[in-house]
């Protein structure tokens, strides 16, 4: 749909910029016209109604090209290989780690020195949880954010960060950073000047002088931290205003109606951009529109923003992928990557937090009938996008898939979650897991999970108990839900400390800034000199972090395995059993795991249902060949075993 007008109007910006549109310019300045409409057509949907719309989509004309004019040569350079490659990041090559600088290890130059460490992983894209400023104690982890664009003083500075970043992509790393955009901490600058009383930075937050407002958005609303920040706005003794506060009482939700909130965010976008990062983190984006009477949450005004942000940083810093972080119903997940006409031209990647749970679900269930409930939504992501694949974050675990999908397994939603909630937290007889419940709602019966992977898996609490045995199975299940989240497809994003298993660390109780949230006690501080049992044969640090580099390092030379809709699940001859097949031209990989403690069978019929016959099999894992064997013949997977198993 190509607008004169828009066209003339683009031009006049680009050349009082003076910008070069036959010459070096020439594809930002055609990547503008392509895109021109789209974002003409999404800011007017937001915002064309307000009667300083055409000045403020001036400015949003002149950011962009500033954005582009301010990309270093570098950055320009590596956009053009990124778009050269396709859809760059759907490669089998990547494997992410989402990583706590202080915690880990405690600067961001001092992170400079363990790139060897990833080296050796084979990691090479990190996640820096949050480093920009934000208040000691009031931080969530760092999502309170009191200014976008300094490096807390914590991790160091904004030079040591552009250093990193330079050494990273030298060694062909790729970078995430966060933009946290549904809110900032009360102590931005913007949050103190609507304090003082500036009607202009009020408008910025959604602020109300009484109850009456707040009460009505209260009642369909749902709390997100019922138990240490109840309800959604909180009161504001020196404005005399109840301001929305939808996380903690000091993260104050940004107003999007604003287009002034917009283009300074998405100033921020581009900072980001700028500094050379790869993927972009976009924080709750699901929470970034409010409208009365409904849940605020996924509304389609949070998608048109998106998909204009998306536009914007698809014309002035193209290789930069946006990931939306939105921890949501499965159904509502798919719509991140963007629908109708927007197909894939939303968020370029998803948590994919659906099937994180359900391997969750499989472990303390040996059975995979709701994983199975859940694929065909999950199956939906259009080509071109992709998942980020994990099985513990710095989060708690949330068992949001659909009451239907566990269902049609044939269990009672309720009854269902409760033993998850039971199993998990170690409420249970028969469970080996140490965790805990997170925000339980008392209102609704709903809870989270939190624990590192190693205790939830099991190892903790074989540790206390100096069982072997016990310590062997929770490897094996550490190791298991590693693979099966490494082969699904899409970006695996492994959680600092779960490499070396590290278990549950409870020292944040005695941080009164921390105690009150304990999904702390999965973001664990590393002990290098613990670490070092990586190299020590035998140690469940070596063990550990053995299996996860081999896994990453098999992940590498798959090519089926990476992320081209290139997945299909097996029938279920085996409710123990998940079992997909992955294909990539010629090659196919059979991947199978066995949830349960007791050895499982499987039809040798599983491999014959999907085109040609296999006769032989090399599993990866075990560097074993199997001989395909007859219909009424098994395969034997021993407890908590997986088979990489590609046809030869
Ligand atoms: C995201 C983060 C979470 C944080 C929340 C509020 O969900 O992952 O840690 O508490 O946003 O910013």
């Amino acid at each position: 749909m190509y607008n004169r007008l828009l066209h003339t109007h683009i031009n006049e910006a680009l050349h009082a910029g003076e910008i070069d549109m036959a010459g070096e310019d020439n594809m930002f300045f055609t990547r503008f016209i392509a895109n021109a409409t789209a974002i003409d057509a999404l800011f007017r949907d937001l915002y064309g109604n307000q009667p300083r719309s055409p000045e403020y989509f001036e400015k949003l004309i002149s950011l962009i090209t500033r954005s582009y004019i301010n990309r270093s040569a570098v950055l320009r350079q590596r956009d053009e290989e990124k778009e050269m490659k396709g859809n760059w990041f759907l490669s089998n090559e990547i494997t992410g780690m989402s990583l706590y600088v202080d915690r880990f290890c405690g600067s961001i130059k001092g992170l400079e020195g363990k790139l060897e460490y990833f080296k050796k992983l084979r990691v090479n894209f990190l996640h820096l949880m949050p480093v920009f400023e934000s208040p000691e104690g009031e931080s969530d982890g760092g999502y309170a954010v009191s200014d976008f664009r300094k490096v807390d003083t914590r991790f160091g500075t904004l030079e040591d960060l552009q250093r990193l970043q330079q050494r990273m992509q030298q060694k062909g790393m790729y970078l995430m950073l966060d933009i946290v955009l549904n809110h900032t901490s009360h102590q931005h600058e913007w949050a103190i000047k609507a304090r003082k009383g500036d009607k202009q930075y009020q408008q910025y937050f959604y602020m109300f002088d009484d109850r009456r407002l707040p009460d009505e958005y209260d009642r369909t609303m749902p709390e997100i931290f019922p138990e240490s920040s109840p309800g959604n706005f909180t009161y504001n003794a020196e404005m005399k205003k109840w301001v929305m506060t939808v996380f903690h009482r000091y993260q104050w939700d940004l107003n999007y109606t604003n287009p002034e909130v917009f283009l300074s965010m998405l100033e921020n976008i581009f900072f980001y951009a700028n500094l050379g990062v790869d993927v972009l983190r976009i924080d709750a984006p699901a929470f970034i529109w409010k409208q009365l009477g409904t849940t605020c949450q996924n509304l389609p005004q949070a998608h048109t923003l998106l998909r204009l942000i998306k536009q914007c940083v698809q014309v002035a810093a193209p290789g930069m992928a946006l990931l939306g972080e939105a921890i949501v119903a499965p159904k509502e997940i798919m719509k991140y990557f963007g629908t109708g006409l927007y197909t894939a031209k939303e968020c370029d990647f998803a948590y994919n937090a659906t099937h994180m749970a359900l391997q969750w679900d499989a472990l303390a269930t040996a059975d995979t009938r709701v994983m199975l409930a859940a694929q065909h939504e999950i199956l939906q992501k259009p080509y071109g996008t992709s998942w980020i694949t994990y099985t513990r974050c710095h989060d708690d675990i949330g068992l949001g898939y659909d009451d239907y999908m566990i269902r049609q397994a044939g269990f009672n939603p309720f009854e269902h979650r409760r033993f998850l909630k039971d199993y998990y937290s170690g409420n249970h007889s028969h469970t080996p897991a140490k965790g805990a419940l997170f925000s339980v709602n008392p209102k609704t019966n709903d809870a989270r999970i939190s624990g590192s992977l190693a205790s939830l898996c099991g190892l903790e609490n074989a540790i206390i108990a100096k069982d072997e045995t016990a310590i062997d199975y929770a490897i094996r299940r550490i190791i298991l839900m590693q693979a099966h989240s490494f082969f699904i497809g899409g970006v695996p994003m492994i959680f600092y400390g779960d490499e070396a298993g590290y278990t549950n660390d409870y020292s944040y109780l005695n941080d009164p800034g921390k105690s009150y949230d304990n999904r702390w006690m999965h973001r664990p501080v590393i002990d290098w000199k613990k670490n070092k049992n990586i190299d020590k044969a035998g140690t469940t640090e070596q063990r550990i972090f053995s299996a996860t580099q081999r896994l990453i390092t098999l992940r590498r030379k798959i090519f089926a395995v990476g992320d081209y809709k290139n997945l299909t699940w097996l029938t279920p001859h085996n409710i123990h059993v998940a079992g997909y097949l992955r294909t990539f031209e010629d090659q196919k990989l059979y991947c199978l795991f066995n949830f349960l403690d007791k050895p499982s069978y499987v039809t040798w019929h599983a491999f014959k249902e999907h085109g040609a016959e296999p006769h032989v099999l090399f599993d990866h894992w075990q560097e074993k060949e199997y001989q395909v064997g007859y219909d009424h013949e098994y395969l034997v997977i021993e407890p908590y075993q997986f088979l990489l198993m590609e046809v030869k």
